[in-house]
């Protein structure tokens, strides 16, 4: 039995890999990568892996029984890489894929919903067993707001009351290692969150708890927080993205309460002061 994780240089796929030699030996893991040398110190099996480089990858896949496909966080481009990923696994004989979908990804108000749409389409007319994982966002998503509302004593952005319903980046690998190594995932669809939604009051509240700094929450209209993004000094496109996704949430995109997530993973998901206690030290 042996399972490929794509995108194991990244944040999450290097989660899962650790995770899954907790797990199997580390003689049954093989990490994708597009830049191998990045992935040396991860203890297991490298093989080269570009989404790009469609003619490269069925040879890659030899040998492997189950794959984790990483989403790829070349926006615009993904649905086509995925693709590519998919028509390999299928050449090479996959067993099964685990896919990293979006929250809700069929009816999600966000921007980024269409190309996991166009990636869970492809995966079922491709007729390989499948299993879905469909992310919530990630704790540390704010991690950067965290440090522009302890430097400047505000917490900015466009979600309003928005729950969200977000949970550790090692909670979702802890996830994706248990359906990679278990069985009875097949065909399934699982919707991924924290246990636990919060607001972005509450997080400007724990700020404040655990710096000793009044720290508020101030909602902007999404145009003045795009604004203030940029003059922070992110890129146009990725400040437009940001302020949409706050405005996303605000109508329901990062909320769910099913705990999927827990259920899976056998404990709770990890609470947002534990996040931001780590983001503070
Ligand atoms: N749920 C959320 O809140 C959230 C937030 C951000 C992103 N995401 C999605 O979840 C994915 C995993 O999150 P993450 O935090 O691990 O992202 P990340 O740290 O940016 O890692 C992305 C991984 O994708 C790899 N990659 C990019 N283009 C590739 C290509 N052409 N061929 C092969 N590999 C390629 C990167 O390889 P290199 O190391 O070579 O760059 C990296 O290993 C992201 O890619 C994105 O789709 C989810």
């Amino acid at each position: 039995m042996t399972i490929a994780v794509t995108g194991a240089t990244g944040q999450l796929g290097r989660l899962v890999v650790e995770r899954l030699t907790s797990k199997v030996d580390a003689d049954g893991i093989v990490a994708l990568a597009r830049s191998p040398d990045k992935a040396a110190d991860l203890g297991v099996a490298v093989r080269a892996f570009d989404y790009a480089r469609s003619g490269a990858l069925a040879p890659a896949l030899a040998g492997v029984d189950t794959l984790l496909l990483v989403s790829s966080n070349a926006i615009g481009q993904r649905t086509a890489q995925h693709r590519n990923v998919i028509a390999a696994a299928k050449e090479a004989g996959i067993g099964r894929i685990v896919y990293t979908s979006l929250l809700h990804a069929d009816t999600s108000p966000l921007d980024l919903a269409a190309e996991h749409r166009e990636t869970e389409a492809a995966l079922a007319a491709a007729g390989v067993p499948v299993t879905i994982l469909r992310n919530g966002w990630y704790t540390e998503n704010y991690l950067g707001a965290v440090r522009g509302a302890l430097a400047n004593g505000v917490l900015i952005g466009s979600a309003g009351g928005a729950r969200i319903a977000s949970a550790a980046r090692a909670d979702y690998a802890e996830a994706a290692a248990v359906v990679l190594t278990g069985p009875g995932h097949e065909g399934r669809t699982y919707e991924l969150a924290g246990d636990l939604a919060w607001t972005l009051t509450d997080l400007a509240a724990e700020l404040s708890r655990q710096s000793g700094q009044e720290i508020a929450y101030e909602n902007l209209p999404a145009a003045d927080y795009a604004a203030a993004l940029r003059r922070a000094g992110m890129p146009d496109d990725l400040a437009a993205a940001i302020a949409g996704w706050d405005v996303a949430a605000s109508n329901g995109a990062l909320f769910d309460d099913g705990r999927q997530l827990s259920m899976l993973i056998g404990r709770p998901t990890t609470p947002l002061p534990n996040t931001v206690a780590a983001a503070i030290a």
